[in-house]
């Protein structure tokens, strides 16, 4: 089992669960309303520790009740919150609508909290830690963070989340073990398929694992080869919940390939286990 210390965002989603997504000034009714913990770190971390890991979160929490409660949630999960910073602000939140046709889920996020930084990372003992999985948000402050792991702790790995576009998010690719890129950011690049983009980044980065999801198509990698491997999405028998179902993909082949397990392998178990959680709701007994 891995000692996993992750960087990135806890947020409160308020999840509402419609039929059919609404068109645009429509008023709909919800047939369910749920509100939980979220933010893509703190999903991976949630799913990563019920696989049997040892995880710390560490991200900035806001000094107020929905703050408290992430706090709550992830420690009843198991999770080391010590690293958090606590601010005045808000808690992040999503606005979630859960389409119960297509199983689509649209979110509308808000955020004014900082983002974690350099000087909270610089408090942080790495040396207990064998894998540090960090989300590609706060790009500047990042890279200071990974020239730090660099320096002072060069057998440390690392995985990272690319699954927005933002300005020179492509300074942080460079040495991570792993790259977990979301379809979005590769269609946003130009690219219609996956292998395309594996097949270009490779040339530069021929080290990295370089993984792309691809919602119902499952997911893409590349090996040292240069061989392009695929996994297939695993349908459950009803599409429940798809939030979350990159974070699960990422905890499933970031746990795979902690236990040696093949790329391949770890492409197919991620997947599994991302269709697992599609089939319900939330992320409660994935491991
Ligand atoms: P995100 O949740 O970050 O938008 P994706 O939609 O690309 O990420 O999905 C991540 C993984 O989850 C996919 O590789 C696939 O294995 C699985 N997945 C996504 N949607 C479904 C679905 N409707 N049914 C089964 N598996 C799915
Ligand atoms: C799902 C998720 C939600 C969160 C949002 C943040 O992947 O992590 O839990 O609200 O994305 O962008």
């Amino acid at each position: 089992m891995a000692k996993i210390l992750g960087i990135g965002i806890a947020t409160v989603d308020i999840i509402n669960t419609v039929e059919d997504y609404p068109a645009e000034n429509d008023e709909i009714r919800a047939f369910s309303q749920r509100r939980c913990r979220g933010g893509n770190c703190a999903n991976t971390l949630t799913v990563l520790q019920q696989l049997g890991h040892e995880c710390t979160f560490a991200g900035i929490l806001a000094e107020e009740p929905a703050g408290q409660f992430i706090t709550q949630e992830l420690k009843q999960q198991g999770i080391n919150m010590d690293y958090c910073r606590t601010v005045t602000g808000k808690t992040p939140t999503s606005y979630v609508i859960l389409s119960r046709a297509t199983g689509s889920r649209t979110i509308v996020h808000y955020r004014d909290l900082p983002e974690f930084s350099f000087a909270d990372f610089a408090n942080i003992d790495l040396s207990p830690f064998d894998w540090l999985h960090l989300e590609g948000r706060n790009v500047a402050e990042t890279a200071r963070m990974l020239a730090l792991v660099r320096e002072r702790f060069p057998s440390l790995p690392w995985s990272v989340e690319i699954e927005k576009p933002r300005p020179g998010i492509e300074s942080l690719f460079e040495e991570a073990a792993v790259l977990l890129f979301s379809r979005h950011y590769v269609t946003y690049h130009g690219y219609s398929k996956a292998q395309a983009f594996l097949q270009k980044w490779h040339t530069t980065l021929p080290d990295t694992e370089k993984i792309c999801v691809w919602g119902e198509a499952g997911a893409y990698a590349i090996d040292e080869g240069g061989k392009i491997h695929h996994a297939p999405a695993f349908f459950p028998p009803q599409v429940v919940d798809t939030l979350g179902a990159g974070d699960t993909f990422n905890a499933g082949f970031l746990d795979a390939r902690l236990r040696h397990r093949s790329l391949s392998e770890s492409l197919t178990f991620g997947c599994q286990l991302a269709g697992r959680k599609c089939g319900q709701q939330g992320f409660d007994g994935l491991g």
